[in-house]
């Protein structure tokens, strides 16, 4: 099983479980986690979504292996699964039990609260795969953070760790490896509490001015990187993953 879900106490949880991998996302998996979003959106026993990942790794990002066979036609599994995310009118808590890699870190952007374990890295590597920003990553990061500290991350790929993601805005706390989901699971609780529908507008409001715009940011990203996947510089650079050498790009 790769997507564990339960729901416990208000809380409806989605748990990326695929070690052996470390927690590599496959198009399966995105829509298992998008039905999941989906289906907590509709249970009204379901208060909060609680994300999470395995000790020590949250996800390394997109299967690399799916990136490199032919995008089958039709909406890419990934984006049915940001386009659940964006649409899930209850609250969102990540809890980051380690490395956050390419999209693991994007989708991070679209939750509302985000716990990171002190332990976790965070990383946004698109340049480095041949590849470009996603999921309105290249409008939200320099936002968030100016263009300067976005550029470090977006086209560098630097990698970052918990403190730097509370103090970009994109995470809220760093906690303990051993304390992150319970402290998640404890704020996501408190929406048992709240009044739902409340939570639930509040929520839209206060990403009306944006969602607009994000969705069309999305749009173009996603035929740029789709065409990216398929050039010689992506090509170099998952094959390399595989053979676990660095990638030459000299020659492009
Ligand atoms: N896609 C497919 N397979 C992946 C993967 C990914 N995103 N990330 C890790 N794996 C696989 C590795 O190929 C390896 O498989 P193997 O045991 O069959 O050789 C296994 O998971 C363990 O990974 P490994 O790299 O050996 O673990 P590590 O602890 O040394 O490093 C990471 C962990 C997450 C830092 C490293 O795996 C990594 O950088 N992954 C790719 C991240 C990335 O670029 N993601 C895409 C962003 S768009």
């Amino acid at each position: 099983m790769t997507i564990k879900t339960a729901t416990l106490n208000g809380v409806a949880t989605i748990e990326i479980a695929r070690p052996e991998k470390k927690n590599a996302i496959t198009g399966a998996m995105y829509l298992q986690m998008a039905a999941a979003l989906d289906a907590a959106k509709a249970d009204g026993a379901a208060r909060a979504v609680l994300l999470t990942g395995q000790p020590g790794i949250f996800t390394s990002g997109n299967d690399i292996e799916d990136f490199m066979q032919q995008r089958p036609a039709g909406e890419p599994p990934s984006i049915v699964f940001m386009r659940a995310l964006m649409g899930c009118d209850k609250p969102v808590i990540a809890a980051v039990t380690g490395a956050a890699i390419g999209i693991g870190t994007t989708m991070l952007l679209h939750c509302d609260f985000v716990y990171v374990s002190d332990e976790a890295r965070l990383a946004m590597p698109f340049v480095s795969l041949g590849l470009v920003p996603e999921f309105a990553s290249s409008l939200i990061v320099p936002q968030l953070m100016g263009n300067a500290r976005a550029a470090e991350k977006l086209l560098l790929g630097d990698p970052f760790t918990g403190a730097d993601a509370v103090e970009c805005g994109i995470a809220n706390a760093v906690l303990p490896a051993g304390e992150v989901v319970n402290h998640a699971r404890r704020i996501a609780e408190r929406f048992n509490a709240l009044p739902p529908g409340a939570v639930r507008e509040s929520k839209t409001l206060m990403r009306r001015a944006r969602a607009q715009l994000a969705l069309e940011t999305i749009k173009i990203e996603s035929e740029i990187f789709g065409a990216r996947l398929r050039t010689p510089e992506a090509q170099e650079a998952f094959s390399a993953f595989f053979q676990k050498r660095k990638p030459d790009f000299s020659k492009f």
